[in-house]
């Protein structure tokens, strides 16, 4: 964890973007003396910071280093709560596991744990994610939502949705939502959300939601057996992006919707879901633990349960299965 001066100083010109601040407007800010900031500056510059400093107007950060950081992340925030605590770290096993850990010790509601690799990245269903070195987004939020256990899987649906708008607004391209909750690019996987609760009997105590997703592999970062079925907005659209800016733009759109929910409920957020789903109204077959149901994707329900209807109209409820479209 970084000092607090040096956080406050990062949001100070994460706020002035490519404007000057004044050291004394610094000092307000971060609460520290002029002395005391200039050696904070001091160290960014050692870390490969370059800060531009004008007489009279002060300092204004010109650019800062490759190398993704919690003080990279933050220099970018535009949310109020979800990323006010970043663990940040060059290689884990998994971040889920981190988050867990801090959901019982000091982790509040909107930390994330950012990783640039994953040496054990945890998929649904037990599955293994493939989280290559500096390439993706490998992160987890940490929420401890006030809301009834049967409701924590809106907030899966949620991320998806605050996903699909992140890279919207980063990238101009609407990805799509395969049910229950894959975003896919050109009918390729580009994110896999993994939700993981920690729950008593009188409730929610926390929800780690882990979001990979995969930003500027080439096709070679993938193994032969997933080039067919996964991709990278590297890829599909063929530019590098900022993965800071994709974490942040991410950020934002899931503390909006995570207010609209908490606010007027789920209705908007369910319809938004609708709208960026793939098979939404198209035959589809899923393959469940009880054999293969072909039929037409009605839509979900409030839980994220898949309708799907079949050739005698018999509405079926899916609540776990594998999706072929
Ligand atoms: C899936 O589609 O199977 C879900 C994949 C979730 C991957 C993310 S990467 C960050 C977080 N840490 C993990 O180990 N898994 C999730």
């Amino acid at each position: 964890m970084q000092s607090n001066i040096r956080k406050k100083l990062l949001e100070a010109f994460a706020q002035a973007g490519d404007e000057f601040i004044s050291g004394q407007k610094i000092a307000e800010l971060t609460g520290a003396s002029r002395t005391a900031v200039w050696k904070h500056i001091e160290d960014l510059r050692n870390e490969g910071y370059v800060l531009e400093a004008v007489r009279k107007k002060g300092y204004r950060i010109v650019s800062i280093p490759d190398k993704m950081s919690a003080d990279s992340i933050r220099l970018q925030l535009k949310s109020k709560i979800l990323g006010q605590q970043i663990h940040f770290y060059d290689c884990v096993d998994t971040t889920q596991r981190i988050a867990n850990e801090l959901a019982n010790t000091t982790g509040v509601e909107g930390t994330i744990v950012v990783a640039d690799e994953q040496t054990a990245g945890k998929g649904r269903l037990a599955r293994q994610w493939h989280a290559a070195k500096g390439k993706g987004i490998w992160m987890s939020i940490l929420l401890k939502p006030n809301i009834p256990i049967h409701q924590a899987p809106k907030l899966t649906l949620l991320t998806a949705v605050a996903v699909v708008q992140g890279i919207k607004e980063v990238t101009g391209i609407t990805p799509q939502i395969k049910w229950p909750n894959d975003i896919l690019l050109n009918g390729k996987k580009i994110t896999g959300i993994l939700t993981e609760m920690q729950a008593e009997a009188d409730g929610i105590h926390s929800v780690v939601i882990g979001v990979g997703i995969n930003v500027n592999q080439q096709i070679e970062d993938f193994s032969p057996e997933l080039r067919d079925i996964a991709t990278s907005l590297l890829i599909e659209n063929g530019q590098m992006l900022s993965r800071e800016e994709l974490i942040c733009s991410v950020l934002y759109h899931f503390e909006e919707l995570y207010a609209t929910f908490q606010r007027d409920g789920f209705a908007s957020i369910k319809a938004l879901w609708e709208s960026y789903a793939i098979n939404m109204g198209k035959t589809i077959t899923a393959t469940t633990a009880q054999g293969r149901i072909t039929g037409i994707a009605l839509g979900i329900t409030e839980d994220g349960v898949l309708l799907l209807k079949d050739a005698d109209e018999k509405v079926h409820s899916i609540y776990s299965a594998d999706i072929e479209i």
